[in-house]
């Protein structure tokens, strides 16, 4: 059965931004090769992967960015690799909005998120990634829908921007994988969902 990871990018007051800290400018790794923090949270994790989905507005600046096309010549080495990643892999698009998209691989769902994940989890394929953004992500963990969890916690508490965290009704349990912080203080934090139902205690 495929994998379903999402992964999370935020501030340490949740919010869906990326900030500049001290730090946060130096390039990451050599030219050729990523450091620890680029390879824990992306290159390490990619060679299973075959899918990506993301939601409207990060799908379109992902293509901007990160398409092999959106690249600049100064970008090392690693980043190309990582657009060539992209490039290749099957890119699922949530939107009501959108019919067509202007990148290569990608197709457009829509409709209720469970079935979605359902239906791309049924399909032929190697493991997928959830990439955001907060809104989907939000969705995701308030479904339980991915089997495990990447956070990436930048040291800022940052006061604006996209909320990963709006009221929930029910509480939502993870086991926590593996902890780590990087140069700058960055957490990068991985857990697997629990899908047991949690037990009251009586009194
Ligand atoms: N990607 C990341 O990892 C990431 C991380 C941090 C911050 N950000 C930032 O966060 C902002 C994006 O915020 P966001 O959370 O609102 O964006 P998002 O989750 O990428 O996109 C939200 C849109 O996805 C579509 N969508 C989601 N679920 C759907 C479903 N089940 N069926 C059909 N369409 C569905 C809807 O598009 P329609 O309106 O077309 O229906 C919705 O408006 C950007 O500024 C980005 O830079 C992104």
């Amino acid at each position: 059965m495929r994998k379903i990871t999402a992964n999370l990018y935020m501030t340490l007051d949740g919010r869906g931004e990326f900030p500049t800290y001290p730090g946060s400018n130096i390039p990451s790794g050599t030219p050729d090769e990523p450091d620890e923090f680029f390879r824990k949270m992306w290159t390490d994790r990619f060679s299973d992967v075959t899918t990506v989905v993301m939601g409207r507005r990060s799908f379109t600046g992902h293509r901007r960015v990160h398409s092999l096309k959106g690249r600049k010549p100064t970008d090392p080495k690693f980043m190309f690799d990582y657009s060539r990643f992209l490039d290749k892999a099957e890119k699922v698009c949530l939107s009501h909005r959108l019919k067509k998209l202007d990148w290569e691989n990608s197709r457009v769902l829509k409709g209720d998120l469970a079935k979605i994940m359902t239906k791309l989890k049924r399909e032929k394929g190697g493991n997928i990634i959830i990439e955001g953004g907060p809104r989907l992500i939000h969705e995701v963990l308030r479904l339980n829908l991915a089997d495990d969890y990447w956070f990436l916690v930048m040291p800022v508490v940052f006061g604006r921007g996209p909320r990963y965290w709006t009221p929930m009704k029910t509480q939502t349990n993870l086991k926590l994988l593996s902890a780590s912080h990087m140069p700058y203080g960055e957490l990068v934090l991985h857990y697997e969902a629990v899908r047991e139902k949690t037990v009251s205690k009586s009194k």
